[in-house]
């Protein structure tokens, strides 16, 4: 949840470098930010709290001498947002800088330990500790910088993506991780260390993913991976990224949130041609377990639960989606070798998530996974995991991810259903059939709808709240909706499966209150049209989501928003979404709010 990044340059100045780098990982936290560069024994640092534009505008980030420098923007998690708690973080005589993206969790312990022995420590951070243990080794013997460092992580408990320069040695990086994401981009003549690809992919596609437990040396010539306990030398030679540059740059669109919402059609074509193999595994996997955990936070888990009524539906499946954070209180004795987690996690960092994951193993479970990110964590701890090729997420809110995560899910109900043979293969095909076509669909209902969702905006600004109501699949899609106009625009909202309004939500109704229905022509229409009825009753205004052509609907409607086909129940989540997605996004800036970068939240929620 925060972001790193280093460069050694063979030639230019490595704080504009440094300073274009964290701009792409701002998703990741932008309360603070701040860069070190080394130039001959002199170490150089700026850093302040606020947002990477305004801290340049009364600093100048780039204004630092030298080739070599790290730096870090930050989503505060020990120590308030202020100046002093900004990284890079130094140590006693500021001879040592580094940036760090994780928690120490026994940070408290050795920082008592260091003013023991005589240390000041200037911030509130967890993070500052470990420049001052750095010291300490340093002080021991006449260790290299690398030796104190892998000293220095042995004694940390918790997680933690580092990168550290030091005037003793100003030709070099140090980095190590541990759960934290780290990736390294390879130039010409040039290095870097980042959270991130996007970081460095404007200067390099050449990319190379540090594993946990890693230590590395980063130099002119290159770089080197070790093992923290066993030193071992590591090969690892680059990949290379096909995420052309622009793709992460906004491509004209005023947010990457609006961008990626267009995206959608050409990242649900990518999400079909995943490789076969991995998705048959999965489903072989899924079809042979004992039972079926769907397990992730937030819009991840809006996708689980969509998933849960695909299963059942398809393949007569029972699953059972639950909330990460909730899954060790609510399953973790109950897991055993018989249980199976499809673990959701576009970020593949997720702690909440990677908490569930870590319990189930000790209790021998099988976990599978569906992220977005190649090398994140989930990727290593699933014994199966698919990667959903969404490309680049830059936006808080997610979008294309969710989508192309139902779109996955949707594949392995289908391919389940065929294994099981629990529906017909007429009702198969069709529903494949329409899958393929889902893209176009997602793409025509933008296109023909979007004007009339951001009049939507206009004309539902200043509602205090709004009410999303949908039955079945629909239901998933409701909370969707909701967490979207909540993240970003900041108006409190309120999702249910629409036969629970009346057990209670219902008393919030008054003349005017909003309520959006998700209406696809499937098996709950007939009932969600009486809880259209109720609401009306009641005084409400109602914007309905409809197939094109509802005309019963379309005449208890306020306002209403076709989507441009018929389609199986199974389907009508990825293209019922995107309007509320739009209308999120409309109503955000109606609102003044910046949709991309969305006040207390951050793109990864690595803490707990
Ligand atoms: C969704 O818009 C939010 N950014 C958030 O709820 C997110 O879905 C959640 O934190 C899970 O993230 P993950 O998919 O990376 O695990």
């Amino acid at each position: 949840m925060c972001g790193i990044f280093g460069c050694i340059l063979k030639t230019g100045n490595a704080a504009s470098a440094i300073h274009k780098g964290l701009k792409k990982l701002e998703y990741r936290g932008y309360d603070s930010v701040g860069i070190a560069t080394l130039q001959e024994d002199r170490l150089f640092i700026k850093k302040d709290t606020g947002k990477i534009d305004n801290v340049h505008a009364i600093h100048n980030l780039d204004d630092l001498p030298g080739g070599l420098g790290i730096g870090h923007t930050r989503w505060a998690t020990h120590g308030a947002p202020y100046q002093v708690n900004a990284h890079p973080h130094t140590d006693c005589n500021n001879t040592i800088a580094l940036v760090h993206n994780g928690i120490i969790e026994n940070f408290a312990e050795l920082k008592t330990e260091l003013e023991e022995l005589g240390h000041t420590f200037k911030s509130k951070t967890d993070t500052e500790v470990i420049a001052h243990l750095i010291e300490e080794e340093l002080k021991r013997t006449d260790l290299s910088l690398v030796d104190a460092v892998r000293e220095t992580v042995k004694q940390l408990d918790g997680s933690y993506a580092l990168a550290i320069i030091s005037v003793k040695e100003p030709d070099k990086i140090i980095c190590a991780r541990k759960e934290s994401p780290l990736v390294l981009g390879v130039g010409k003549d040039s290095i870097y260390v980042a959270s991130d690809i996007p970081a460095f992919l404007s200067e390099t596609n050449k990319s190379v993913v540090i594993e946990d437990g890693e230590i590395i040396i980063l130099n002119h010539s290159g770089y080197e991976i070790r093992k923290i306990d066993s030193w071992k030398e590591i090969t690892r030679e680059p990949k290379t990224i096909n995420w052309a540059p622009e793709m992460a740059e906004k491509q004209g669109y005023p947010h990457f949130m609006l961008k990626e919402i267009h995206e959608q059609p050409l990242r649900l074509r990518n999400t079909l041609r995943l490789q076969n193999q991995y998705l048959e595994l999965m489903t072989t996997f899924l079809d042979r377990a004992g039972e079926v955990f769907l397990v992730a936070c937030g819009t991840s888990y809006h996708a689980c639960l969509a998933a849960s009524y695909m299963f059942s539906k398809l393949s007569f499946l029972a699953t059972h989606p639950v909330i990460a954070s909730e899954f060790v209180e609510q399953h973790g004795k109950s897991v055993n070798i018989d249980s199976t987690l499809l673990v959701v996690s576009q970020s593949g960092e997720t702690a909440d998530t990677l908490d569930a994951v870590e319990s189930a193993r000790l209790r021998a479970a099988t976990v599978l996974g569906l992220t977005n990110i190649v090398g994140s964590t989930l990727t290593r701890v699933a014994r199966v995991y698919i990667c959903q090729q969404s490309g680049p997420e830059i936006g808080v809110a997610a979008t294309k991810t969710f989508t192309s995560q139902l779109s996955v899910l949707t594949q392995l109900a289908i391919r389940l259903a065929k294994k099981r043979g629990k529906i017909s293969h007429v009702e198969i095909e069709e529903i494949e059939e329409k899958l393929e076509q889902i893209p176009d669909i997602v793409e025509s209902t933008i296109q023909h709808q979007e004007e009339k969702v951001k009049q939507l905006a206009k004309k539902y600004k200043g509602k205090q709240a709004f009410f999303f109501l949908g039955r079945g699949l629909s239901s998933a899609v409701a909370l969707e909706g909701r967490l979207k106009l909540m993240e970003i625009a900041y108006i409190p909202s309120l999702a249910y499966p629409a036969g629970e309004s009346k057990h209670g939500p219902i008393s919030l109704i008054e003349q005017g209150f909003p309520v959006i229905f998700i209406c696809p022509n499937d098996s709950t229409r007939k009932a969600i049209i009486s809880n259209i009825m109720e609401m009306k009753a009641r005084g409400a205004s109602i914007i309905a989501i409809i197939e094109k052509g509802d005309k019963e609907i379309k005449k208890l409607a306020d306002d209403y928003i076709e989507i441009d086909t018929e389609l199986p129940e199974v389907l009508s989540p990825i293209p019922f979404v995107t309007p509320l997605q739009l209308f999120a996004y409309y109503m955000a800036l109606e609102c003044k709010r910046d949709p991309d970068m969305p006040r207390n939240l951050a793109k990864s929620v690595t803490v707990k």
